[in-house]
C-alpha cells in the first residue's frame, strides 16, 4: 500500500493531523495500535487552550464540543487555607475550554469514520524505516511521502530513530491519582491547591462530572485507594471555611506517573513525531494535549506547503519551530508543578519557597499576568 501521509497513532494528534491535512485534500492513512472502544474511552486530560479549541472549530469538528464545552475565564490558587482567584481572562484577553480528551477522541474519530477514509483500528506499527518512509505493521508495509508518528510515548516511532536523538528528562518522585465522579462540581472554575499533606486539583467534565486528583507516590497503588479514602484526602486538601467538597460514585480511578521528557529533533529522513511522541510534560499546567495540536497545527502546514510549493523549508524547520513551544511548555509545568506539590521528605526550606511563590503570584499583578500567558498558551515563543 501506498499514501501521502501515513500517520502512526489515533490519539488527538494524529487524529486532528489526518482531519487537517483532508481538508487540504492530503491523502492519509492512521493506523492505531488499539480497538476503537480503547480509544474512545481512555480518560485523559480535559483543559484546552483558546487556539486549540479555535483549531478544532477550524477543522469543522468544533461543533459538540462549542455546545457541551465549558469556557473558564480564571482558575483558583488555594494554600495556608485560603482560595485565590486569578482571572486569567482579564489578565490575558484569553480562556480556556473544558472538554474532555475523551470526547474530543470520539468527535475526531467520528469525523473520520463519516468522510470513509483509512482508519485502521488493531493495526499496530511495528517498525518505521525514516529514510524510505515505510511503516512495517502487522498486516504489512505502508509506503508514505512523510510519515507522521502520532503515537504516544510508548510507540514504535521515536524509538525507530533512536540514534539520531538527544533525549533530555526529568522523573518526579510522585504520581497523581484521578477519579472521574457523577456528581456536580463543588466549585465554580479548577482549584489548584497546595498543602502540606500533598497537592490537590479539582477539575471538571461537565455539570454533572467532576475530575479530581491527588498527589500521591509516583508507584502508589490504586488498590489502596477505597473511594471514601479519596474522598477524605480532597476534603482536607481543599478544606475551606464555608465551603464543602460534595462526593458522589467514582466511575474511574487510576494512578499517572508524572515526567518531564524532550526527544529531539523531533524529525528524522521523512519521520515527524508529533505530541507525547516527541515530549512529555507533566500534567500541572494541562500542557500535554494542547502542545500535541500545536504540533500537528504546524506540522500540517509543512507538510501543505511542501506538496503545494516542493519547498521543503517549513518541513525542515519543523522541529526547531515546535520545540520553541515545546520548551515553554516544559519550563511552565515543570514550575506549576514545583511550586505546588510536596516535596520529597516535606523539606521545610522548600514548602516555604513555595508559600512565598504562591503568595507573589496572588499578590503581584505582573506574576499573576505571567502564570495566566503561560496557562492560556503564549502565542509568539
Ligand atoms: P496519545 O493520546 O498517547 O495517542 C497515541 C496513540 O497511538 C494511542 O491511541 C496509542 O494507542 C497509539 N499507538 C501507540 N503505539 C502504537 C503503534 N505501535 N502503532 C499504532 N498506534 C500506536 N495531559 C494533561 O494536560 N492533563 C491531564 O490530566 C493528563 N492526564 C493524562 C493521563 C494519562 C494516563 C496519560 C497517559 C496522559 C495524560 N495527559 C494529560 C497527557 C495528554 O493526555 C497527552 O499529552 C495527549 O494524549 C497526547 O496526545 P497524542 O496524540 O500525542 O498521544
Ligand atoms: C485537568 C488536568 C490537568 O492536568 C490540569 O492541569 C487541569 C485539569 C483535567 O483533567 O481536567
Amino acid at each position: 500500500m501506498r499514501t501521502q501521509v501515513g500517520i502512526v497513532g489515533a490519539g488527538p494528534a494524529g487524529l486532528t493531523l489526518a482531519r487537517l491535512l483532508e481538508l487540504e485534500g492530503i491523502e492519509t492513512v492512521v493506523l492505531e495500535s488499539r480497538d476503537r472502544e480503547y480509544c474512545e474511552h481512555r480518560i485523559r486530560a480535559g483543559v484546552l487552550e483558546q487556539r486549540s479549541a479555535e483549531l478544532l472549530r477550524d477543522a469543522g469538528v468544533g461543533d459538540r464540543m462549542d455546545r457541551e464545552g465549558i469556557v473558564h475565564g480564571g482558575i483558583n490558587l488555594q494554600f495556608d487555607g485560603e482560595r485565590h482567584h486569578l482571572p486569567m481572562a482579564e489578565l490575558t484577553g484569553r480562556t480556556i475550554l473544558l472538554y474532555g480528551q475523551t470526547e474530543l477522541v470520539k468527535d475526531l474519530i467520528a469525523a473520520r469514520v463519516d468522510s470513509g477514509l483509512p482508519l485502521h483500528f488493531d493495526c499496530a506499527a511495528e517498525r518505521v524505516d525514516p529514510e524510505q518512509g515505510v511503516i512495517h505493521h502487522a498486516g504489512g508495509t505502508l509506503e508514505c511521502d512523510v510519515v507522521a508518528g502520532c503515537d504516544g510515548f510508548h510507540g514504535v516511532c521515536r524509538q525507530s530513530i533512536a540514534a539520531e536523538l538527544r533525549v533530555v528528562e526529568r522523573d518526579y518522585p510522585f504520581g497523581w491519582l484521578g477519579i472521574l465522579a457523577a456528581v456536580a462540581p463543588s466549585m465554580d472554575e479548577l482549584v489548584y491547591a497546595h498543602h502540606e499533606r500533598g497537592f490537590a486539583l479539582l477539575s471538571l467534565r461537565s455539570p454533572q462530572l467532576s475530575r479530581y486528583y491527588l498527589q500521591v507516590s509516583h508507584d502508589e497503588d490504586v488498590a489502596d485507594w477505597p473511594d471514601e479514602r479519596i474522598w477524605e484526602e480532597l476534603r482536607v486538601r481543599t478544606a475551606l471555611d464555608g465551603w464543602t467538597l460534595h462526593d458522589g460514585p467514582v466511575l474511574e480511578k487510576g494512578v499517572t506517573g508524572m515526567r518531564s521528557f524532550v526527544a529531539s529533533p523531533m524529525q528524522h529522513g521523512r519521520l515527524f513525531l508529533a505530541g507525547d511522541a516527541a515530549h512529555i510534560v507533566p500534567p500541572t499546567g494541562a500542557k500535554g494535549l494542547n502542545l500535541a495540536l500545536a504540533d500537528v497545527r504546524l506540522l500540517a502546514e509543512a507538510i501543505v506547503h511542501h506538496v503545494r510549493t516542493g519547498s521543503r523549508d517549513l518541513l525542515d524547520a519543523y522541529s526547531r519551530t515546535c520545540l520553541r513551544r515545546v520548551w515553554r511548555a516544559e519550563h511552565f509545568s515543570w514550575w506549576m508543578t514545583s511550586m505546588l506539590h510536596l516535596p520529597p521528605g516535606g523539606d521545610p526550606f522548600d514548602l516555604e519557597l513555595q508559600r512565598s511563590q504562591l503568595r507573589y503570584v496572588v499578590t503581584s499583578d505582573a506574576a499573576a499576568r505571567s502564570l495566566a500567558e503561560n496557562y492560556v498558551g503564549l502565542e509568539n515563543v
